[in-house]
């Protein structure tokens, strides 16, 4: 018999055909009702058991998480809110879950408890959902690349290069583990190598990203990247994935048109593709806020906000005029920032980023042209000699998503940028031999995917739509 999933069912218009199903018991109510969910929707079907028709074994074993192979006929559904429901004729229990043990019982659990479970919370409706979004807009990144003549890089794990200069990277190391080398007083002693050369896991793909733009013309990555930054927040990871283009030929305008472009691009994908996964996030987003005072609450619904960022263009200002509106601004009737930016020069908080993109602009914002100081070495220097071409995209309730620039190009030029930020010029032989060979403008950005997730599924801490969260507390899975 042909095996259907949930999601092909519901859609079905042919009725009283036999079929098979196979999926986790989310409910079963009366002795009679089992909502059966296999994860290909968010909607479960409802399976009807004569229960006098089933040994008192099957039907003990018929409890919420247990794993079931059900034979019955497809039939107009006598109950509201779904068209059709299954009149179960077998059922067979691939596995059983036992109540007194399995975590994920049908009641409200709250988002902390579920990542202590982070192995069985994707059989909530509310993981289910994050993930096939998550997976949805994976597609689109590819899709959008794909159809703009884009080639897919994959960029290394293991790198002898720090592309942010900020040192904030996770050492590889050699060791054996069964065989550890041990120092002097007994304690293992860690070689700090790679094979005999320093190494590090990659905190961007960017740098490689650069010689194969180089080449290639247009290429992106898509891959994990790592910073052993303090990720106590709700907008950091350790390990999270990052998007990379990097393209020939273009400029930092080039570069704001193509990140915004992209942005639109895969949130119209899911907005076609995943409505009702969207929408069960919407109500729960709805749900969740009653319990903030109405100043706090979105004033958007989820939908609305995902077509607004389609459909509005972004507002690009650069650094130095956003230091203006942030100086002439009262963010609050009396109060001032905690954080009072009184010289041109200083980095942006996030409090100073949630007030330009939520109170001011009140739509995403592209900031470029910033302070040299405050950026990485690798940026295209202005004729001011004071800004880099720089730009970073923010936000409402995320802040930083996107971080860019135009690339410096001129090999004189980089060469004492990298002197003056105390990098050793020999370990990045490479990367500046690609401006002493055919260099090139070029331009690219990298943009944290958990973020954008974030965005698009109305969560609130980074830590719920990525499936096993790498941050300083979790790392057992
Ligand atoms: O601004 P960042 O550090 O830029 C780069 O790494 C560049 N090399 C990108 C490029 O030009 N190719 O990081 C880019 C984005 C940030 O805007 C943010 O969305 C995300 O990566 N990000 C993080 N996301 C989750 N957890 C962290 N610890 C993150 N650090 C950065
Ligand atoms: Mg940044």
């Amino acid at each position: 018999m042909e095996l259907k999933s949930i999601k092909e069912l519901l859609s079905s218009d042919k009725l009283l055909q036999e079929i098979c199903v196979k999926g986790w018991i989310r409910t079963f109510r009366s002795n009679r009702f089992i909502a059966l969910n296999d994860g290909s929707t968010i909607h479960n079907i409802q399976c009807v058991v004569d229960y006098e028709n089933f040994p008192e074994d099957t039907l003990r074993q018929l409890n919420t998480g247990a794993a079931v192979s059900i034979v019955g006929t497809l039939v107009e559904s006598q109950g509201k809110g779904q068209a059709v429901e299954i009149q179960v004729k077998e059922i067979e229990i691939l596995g059983g879950a036992n109540p007194e043990e399995f975590p994920i019982q049908p009641k409200k659990h709250s988002l902390e408890f579920l990542r202590e479970k982070a192995h069985l919370r994707i059989r909530t409706n509310t993981f289910g959902a994050i993930m096939r979004v998550r997976s949805a807009l994976s597609f689109a990144v590819h899709n959008y690349f794909r159809a703009n003549g884009f080639n897919y890089v994959h960029t290394p794990i293991i790198t002898g290069s720090d592309a942010e200069g900020a040192g904030e990277m996770f050492r590889v190391t050699t060791l054996d583990a069964k065989n550890p080398p041990l120092n002097d007083q007994n304690e293992v002693d860690y070689k700090e190598d790679f094979f005999g050369k320093e190494t590090n896991l990659t905190v961007s793909g960017q740098l490689e990203g650069e010689a194969y733009a180089m080449a290639l013309g247009k290429i992106y990555t898509f891959g994990p990247t790592f910073r052993a930054e303090n990720s106590n927040t709700s907008r950091h990871l350790a390990e999270f994935w990052m998007i990379e283009p990097e393209v020939a030929f273009l400029d930092l305008d080039g570069n704001m048109d193509l990140a915004e472009d992209f942005i639109k691009n895969v949130l119209g994908y899911v907005l076609e593709h995943c409505e009702d996964d969207l929408k069960f996030l919407e109500a729960r987003l709805i749900e969740e806020e009653k319990s903030k005072p109405q100043a706090q609450r979105s004033e958007m619904k989820l939908l609305e906000k995902l077509r607004f960022v389609t459909e509005n263009n972004f507002k690009r200002v650069s650094y130095t005029e956003a230091i203006d509106i942030l100086k002439n601004s009262k963010p609050n009737k009396k109060k001032k920032f905690n954080y009072i930016i009184e010289q041109w020069g200083a980095d942006l908080q996030s409090e100073h980023e949630r007030y330009l993109v939520e109170k001011h602009f009140k739509a995403p914002v592209i900031l470029f042209d910033y302070p040299a100081d405050i950026k990485a070495f690798y940026m295209r220097q202005n004729e001011d000699g004071k800004t880099v071409r720089a730009m970073d995209i923010l936000f409402p309730g995320i802040g930083e998503i996107v971080g860019g620039s135009q690339r410096e190009e001129r090999y004189e030029v980089l060469q004492e940028k990298v002197k003056a930020m105390g990098i050793d010029e020999k370990e990045l032989w490479w990367y500046m031999e690609l401006r002493k060979f055919g260099s090139a403008t070029h331009s690219g950005f990298g943009l944290g995917f958990e973020r954008l997730v974030l965005f698009t599924t109305g969560m609130s801490n980074i830590r719920d739509v990525i499936p096993f969260p790498r941050t300083p507390q979790n790392a057992e899975f």
